[in-house]
């Protein structure tokens, strides 16, 4: 672990969806530096497989689970080998997201199905998630969900379709889980990332400058200041990653 600080969720089990590249991955090892347990999950093994290995190596009590966040059975799954091993999820953090087709169709063109799974990946699932976990969390009087937002969820960029109205329903649904939270110890956010050099990046924008976005490690940091810090943000506000202590 190496340095002082690092030990700021000792005794914490994290549960991050999405886990395996971009921002997901980087959270994993940003969490096991400082000292977290960790449920992480994707689709495919292999990489997920990898970052658990590098969050082994520094220490970290780990859980790769393989899971599609658009199905019932899986996430339903993947609350009940998370529960059985580390008896209870005190952050868990919404990050898989799906973009969508890409070339970014506009919405006369965009096929229904494809915007059916956007909604499941990036609002049904986190909603359930939450549902599942967030009784221990209120038993506890402590816990913190983190819902993985976007710009394109208060700006109507063409071509962004049921990404941007599935990030858009997921502040929605944050707003009100906060507002049913208002006096018990358990926390959440929406938090912005900002534009990150990852895969979701280039898929949705191949032509950008990778030097102009910001790298998800860097952006990981943020994560950790909100989560640990004794003065978080206040509750109840959307939170972008950039203006929050990377
Ligand atoms: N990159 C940006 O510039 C940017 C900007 C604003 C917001 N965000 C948000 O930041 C978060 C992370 O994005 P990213 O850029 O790091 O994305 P990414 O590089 O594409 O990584 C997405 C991760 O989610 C997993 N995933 C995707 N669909 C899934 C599904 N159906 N079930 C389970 N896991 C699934 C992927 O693994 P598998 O494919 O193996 O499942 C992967 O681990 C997302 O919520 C995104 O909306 C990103």
């Amino acid at each position: 672990m190496g340095d002082l600080e690092a030990t700021r969720l000792a005794g914490k089990v994290a549960l991050i969806t999405g886990a395996s590249h971009g921002l997901g991955r980087a959270l994993a090892i940003a969490f096991a530096r400082e000292g977290a347990a960790l449920a992480l999950c994707a689709r495919r093994a292999p990489a997920l497989d990898e970052v658990a290995s590098a969050v082994a190596r520094l220490g970290a009590d780990v859980l790769a689970v393989q899971a599609d966040m658009r199905s019932a059975r899986d996430l339903a799954r993947l609350v009940a080998v998370t529960l059985d091993r580390f008896h209870r999820v005190d952050i868990l953090v919404n990050n898989a997201s799906e973009l969508g087709p890409t070339p970014l169709p506009y919405l006369a063109d965009y096929p229904p199905a494809a915007f059916d799974d956007v909604l499941q990946v990036n609002v049904t699932a986190p909603f359930r998630l939450t549902q599942a976990l967030i009784g221990g969390m209120l038993l506890r009087n402590h816990g913190v969900v983190i819902n993985v937002t976007s710009d394109a969820a208060i700006t109507g960029y063409p071509g962004w379709g049921a990404y941007a109205v599935s990030k858009a329903a997921l502040e929605g649904l944050t707003r009100t889980w906060i507002a049913e939270l208002a006096g018990t110890g358990v926390r959440m956010y929406a938090v912005d990332p900002g534009d990150m050099d990852t895969d979701m990046h280039r898929a949705a924008m191949p032509d950008a400058d990778p030097c102009e976005l910001a790298r998800p490690d860097d952006v990981a940091r943020a994560f950790i200041q909100l989560v640990a810090s004794p003065e978080p943000a206040p509750v109840g506000q959307r939170v972008e990653a950039a203006a929050f202590g990377r």
